[in-house]
């Protein structure tokens, strides 16, 4: 079984880019499951239902989010009545949303969870009890990602490492820059510190650059809005085989 995970979705234009390639690219690599992190997919920070319904029909099964899940109150809805769209898990259980999902692909069961780091980051409960509690109570499933929204290399790597051989994979999102470390931990949880992003390659993060350097540079508050053109996506393709992870890739398109 192929599963495919890509990073932030970052913008409209993005969106689209995915209802373009996505499927053709699932096809080519013979991708059974797709799971997509939406948290910016947009006009701006956060995600909307037009937006989310467009990264579903494109070919993701599960959409998962992060810090900026809440930005548009129009989602509040959506999150509660999709189960192919997570929030984090560890925020409090009456948040709107849930904090993870289990879809049927017609083939297979596949459990999602989406949950957000504490370093450098604020406003989430415990990350690890978190998924925990999620494992026990998820019920049957054949497969199992999670999706680790943080900024710290060292958090994602101690969650990974903590769930190595009960999560088939692991991913990190958040940080929109693909890191060059996808691999198999020692119990057989396929991991990558973080899968990038889907967006302006010609940007700050997916941001105009020039607003990033005039906030980090005079100070001054900024603006911040998408740049355009130059899309990629970047994500990665892990390999599961009789409940192990036996292979790990990075991929762009
Ligand atoms: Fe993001
Ligand atoms: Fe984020």
């Amino acid at each position: 079984m192929k599963i495919l995970t890509v990073g932030d979705v970052v913008g409209k234009e993005a969106v689209g880019y995915l209802t373009q390639r996505l499927g053709t690219f699932k096809r080519q690599h013979g991708i059974d499951l797709t799971v997509v992190n939406g948290e910016n997919s947009a006009e701006r920070n956060g995600i909307d239902p037009p937006s989310a319904s467009a990264l579903l029909d494109a070919g993701a099964d599960v959409i998962t989010t992060g810090n900026h899940v809440y930005r548009i109150p129009a989602v509040y809805s959506y999150l509660d009545d999709s189960d192919r769209i997570v929030r984090p898990v560890n925020f409090p259980g009456d948040s709107p949303g849930r904090g993870y999902t289990v879809v049927d692909t017609g083939s297979f069961r596949a459990l999602v969870i989406n949950v957000l780091g504490s370093v450098y980051m604020e406003g989430a409960g415990d990350a690890f009890s978190s998924v925990e509690a999620a494992l026990r109570t998820a019920g049957e499933y054949d497969v199992s990602v999670l999706d680790i929204h943080a900024e710290a290399t060292s958090e994602k790597a101690a969650i990974a490492r903590y769930f190595d051989g009960k999560i088939n994979v692991v991913f990190g999102t958040h940080t929109h820059v693909q890191t060059n470390d996808a691999q198999v931990l020692p119990k057989g949880t396929g991991f990558i510190t973080d899968v990038g992003m889907c967006g302006p390659r010609d940007s700050i993060l997916g941001v105009i650059s020039d607003r990033v350097i005039d906030k980090l540079r005079l100070h001054l508050p900024a603006r911040f809005e998408y740049a355009r053109g130059n899309i990629s996506a970047s994500g990665a393709i892990f390999t599961v085989e009789n409940g192990k992870t036996v292979s790990a890739e990075t991929v762009s398109f």
